[in-house]
């Protein structure tokens, strides 16, 4: 029971880290980007930020739970030996890209936003989102078996 908990979490916590993103790159960044208008952006992260990264410090949270399941103490984990432990391996990866950008754009270039620094922010959104449109492929390759 706790299993299926954790992974319908994870699943409804992707549906916002993943979905809300992909709302921000498709639909308020080409806008702000046409009007040149940082505003836009500052607009949605005001309601975003806070419920993002809740969704994502419960990905986290339910991805590692998750992860201590399919390998105990996270032995060998790391070992590459099976295609799920490739998987979540990778999935790591793109946590420690996700935080980097993340934290890049929310430090340096969102407190100084205006019309010259946009260009920088959106690609910061668009990594972001490949990023998280990364994470759901993987998760869904990790439920079938493999993507192969
Ligand atoms: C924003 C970040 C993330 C997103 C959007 C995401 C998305 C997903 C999705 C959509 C699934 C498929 C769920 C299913 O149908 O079973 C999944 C599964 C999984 N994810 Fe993530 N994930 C994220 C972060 C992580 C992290 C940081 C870890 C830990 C290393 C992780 C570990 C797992 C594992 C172990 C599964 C397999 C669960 C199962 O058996 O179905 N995820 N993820």
């Amino acid at each position: 029971m706790l299993f299926k908990i954790l992974v319908i979490l994870h699943t409804l916590g992707a549906t916002v880290w993943t979905g809300g993103h992909l709302v921000l790159a498709i639909t308020v960044l080409p806008s702000a980007l046409k009007s040149r208008d940082p505003d836009r952006i500052h607009q949605f992260e005001e309601h975003f930020e806070g419920f993002g990264l809740a969704s994502l410090l419960l990905q986290v949270i339910t991805g590692l739970w998750l992860t201590w399941i399919y390998f105990p103490g996270f032995q060998s984990l790391l070992s590459f030996e099976s295609y799920l432990s490739t998987y979540i391996g990778i999935k790591l990866g793109l946590l420690v890209g996700t935080l980097a950008l993340a934290v890049h754009a929310r430090f340096f270039i969102i407190p100084n936003l205006t019309k010259e620094t946009l260009d920088s922010l959106a690609y910061h959104i668009v990594g972001v989102t490949l990023l998280a449109v990364l994470f759901v492929i993987l998760g869904a390759g990790i439920r079938l078996g493999g993507l192969g």
